[in-house]
């Protein structure tokens, strides 16, 4: 074995297909020695979402070609790999499973330990790949399925400050780039539309914005979005309404991270620390700018993954299996999928009707 560990990581809980190899350095900064995404983006489109079984199916397909390419970037040999590390959840189970065996089977071929990870940790480590990061720190996780501030102070130690109390970031940015007829996965193309629309021309409400501390809520937009749709005849109008989604985002998120960053220095103590935004939406340009703003303003240290780190990719899962790696936190080959893995295990469920915030 090397001295440094090197971590296979796996990550199949949604609709990429990735592996990258990651190793230990003393600069505490790991090593990426490969990183390899295959997004089924194509598989999807025309369903205008993830099907759970073709999404497995296409995990399946593909997975071997996958290791063996990140096993060839990474130009190591397979007797140095110190421990594999896969995605145990959460995630939709028929794909979460397919990682989870390809993982497995290699650790135990290899004779090296196995370790599950949860995908949200994952998301929540990933800016470690870039920079050394103190714990505690704040964290804003904005993806697809999950939008959360929490308190991360140490591994497999989350604290939750906020939650959305319906849809996902994410999924907020995918219905309404829909309701605009940008074709899935939306987010990323209606940052675009935005560019050149009017931010100004439509009222958008902020759910939520004055009450229910950094809790957040964003089916009120889709809603007002999809009345505004329906009267508006140019593309000119559609570039306008995607602007003034995009500015009314960026406030709701300013506002609901000053409560956040206060929540998360009166727990703590402190009164600075680092404030990392990651997960899919992370990459959201316009959302990087106004929260360096508040960042600046509270004397926090903003930090944003590197783009090809925001959405979902291996090298986040491997970096989670080298803290565990060092802690020797294995897990057993007989590790099932968990849909439902949460950071913070003991938070409530905040979400739908009639929740009191
Ligand atoms: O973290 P991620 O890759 O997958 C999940 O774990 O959910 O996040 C995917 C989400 C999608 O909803 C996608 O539309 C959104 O991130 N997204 C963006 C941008 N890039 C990806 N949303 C807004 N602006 C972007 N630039
Ligand atoms: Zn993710």
């Amino acid at each position: 074995m090397s001295e440094n560990p090197i971590i296979l990581g796996i990550e199949t809980s949604c609709d990429e297909t990735a592996i990258s190899l990651i190793q230990d350095n003393q600069s505490g900064i790991p090593r990426i020695l490969s990183n390899i995404i295959s997004s089924q983006i194509d598989v999807h489109k025309e369903f205008g979402g993830v099907v759970p079984e073709l999404a497995a199916r296409s995990h399946s397909e593909k997975i071997n070609l996958i290791a063996e390419k990140a096993i060839a970037d990474s130009k190591i040999s397979l007797d140095k790999i110190s421990a594999v590390a896969a995605t145990a959840g959460p995630g939709l189970v028929v794909c979460l499973t397919v990682g989870l065996n390809f993982g497995k089977a290699l650790a135990s071929s290899l004779e090296i330990p196995f370790i599950g990870v949860n995908h949200l940790e994952g998301h929540a480590l990933s800016p470690k790949l870039q920079e050394k990061i103190e714990y505690p720190y704040l964290l804003l996780l904005i993806s697809g399925g999950h939008s959360q501030f929490l308190s991360v102070n140490g591994l497999g130690n989350y604290k939750r400050l906020g939650t959305t109390i319906d849809d996902a970031l994410g999924e907020a940015y995918d219905k309404t780039a829909k309701l605009l007829g940008i074709e899935f996965p939306g987010g990323p193309k209606l940052e675009k539309f935005a560019e050149k629309g009017d931010p100004n021309k439509f009222k958008l409400p902020k759910p939520i914005i004055n009450k229910g501390g950094c809790n957040m809520s964003f089916a009120g937009l889709k809603t007002a979005i999809l009345r505004i749709t329906k009267s508006i005849s140019c593309d000119q109008e559609r570039f306008d309404l995607a602007a003034c989604f995009q500015k009314t985002i960026e406030e709701i998120l300013y506002t609901k991270s000053e409560i956040a960053i206060d929540e998360f220095c009166k727990i703590n103590s402190i009164n600075h620390s680092s404030f990392i935004v990651a997960g899919g939406v992370a990459a959201n340009k316009g959302i990087r700018k106004k929260l360096i703003e508040i960042s600046k303003k509270k004397k926090f240290h903003p930090i944003f993954p590197d783009l090809k780190l925001c959405g979902d990719n291996a090298a986040m899962i491997a970096m989670v299996g080298l803290e565990k790696f060092k802690v020797k936190n294995f897990d057993s080959l007989d590790l099932a999928a968990s849909p439902r893995l949460a950071l913070d295990k003991n938070a409530k469920f905040l979400k739908g009707a009639g929740v009191k915030l």
